[in-house]
């Protein structure tokens, strides 16, 4: 069931679930994350710092410049699996000692080169939400030493298994077609990661999280943020999420391509 942030509603207690680390083997003592979803940036801000909120929606509704992005995606060649085809990368730990508001100013000139490679039309909206996305997750998390923005056109499901990261956290917006998917966690059994190592993902998948109806399914434009294993204090393992299914043609192939920005917070470096 989702748990809304929205003044109206009230984030439910939550209980403990005892389940596998399959990571280490063992038995871990956590407190269920759940997804909450946001009327508003400022909502999901504050959800956010809910340790057991792991994942959050703010759906915002159809974009104004729908057709304008819409004829951008039909002339992209889709990227192949993780390569963006705008990327930009900052060290924030190496710029520690410099005052808070030029370090903002190298993430405003991030932002200006990420939107370069896009239409005129549309680059000041997605530099607008590129910087909000960069200033919610650093402010968030103050900490972390990497930033990394992409914009990617994708043609493929890159993440389609359910999957938790290793980053500290992530926000994204998916332009065109269906966002990203995410579940509480106690609509995932845990045990079935190992269990389905090397299934395919229409096995896996109702495997994993059996419930269909428990998965919160972002809409086109929504903001999603993730948070990943490294986010801090988080209990147990990050958000488990994954990329949409997407109807397929006769070959394979995705009907409908997507527009994806991603910020991601990360302690190490991470590669392309
Ligand atoms: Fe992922």
């Amino acid at each position: 069931m989702a748990a809304l942030c929205c003044p109206q509603h009230s984030i439910p207690l939550l209980g403990t679930n005892l389940w596998h680390a399959r990571a280490a083997g063992i038995c871990v003592d956590v407190s269920s994350g759940f997804v909450a979803e946001s009327c508003t940036l400022s909502w999901l801000r504050s959800c956010s710092l809910n340790a057991s909120v792991k994942g959050l929606v703010w759906n915002r509704g159809v974009n104004p410049q729908i057709n304008q992005i819409d004829t951008f995606v039909k002339s992209c060649l889709p990227d192949g699996q993780g390569t963006p085809f705008a990327y930009e990368q900052l060290n924030l730990s190496a710029n520690a000692e410099k005052p808070a508001a030029y370090r903002r100013d190298d993430v405003i000139l991030a932002c200006k080169r990420l939107v370069a490679k896009l239409p005129p039309s549309l680059k000041e909206t997605i530099e607008v939400d590129a910087l909000m996305l960069c200033d919610t997750l650093t402010s968030l998390c103050p900490n972390a030493s990497w930033l990394t923005a992409q914009l990617e056109c994708v043609g493929k499901n890159n993440c389609a298994r359910w999957h938790q990261d290793l980053y500290v956290g992530r926000t994204i917006i998916t332009y065109t077609g269906p966002g990203t998917w995410l579940v509480d966690d106690n609509s995932v059994d845990f045990s079935q990661f190992d269990k389905t190592m090397g299934v395919s993902k229409e096995v896996s998948d109702p495997l994993i999280v059996p419930d269909f109806n428990k998965i919160h399914r972002a809409q086109t434009n929504a903001v999603c943020l993730l948070k990943g294993n490294s986010w801090p204090d988080i209990n147990g393992f990050g958000i488990t999420h994954k990329s949409p299914n997407v109807p397929l043609n006769d070959k394979g192939e995705v009907l409908e391509k997507r527009l994806m920005l991603k910020v991601d917070l990360s302690n190490t470096q991470p590669g392309l």
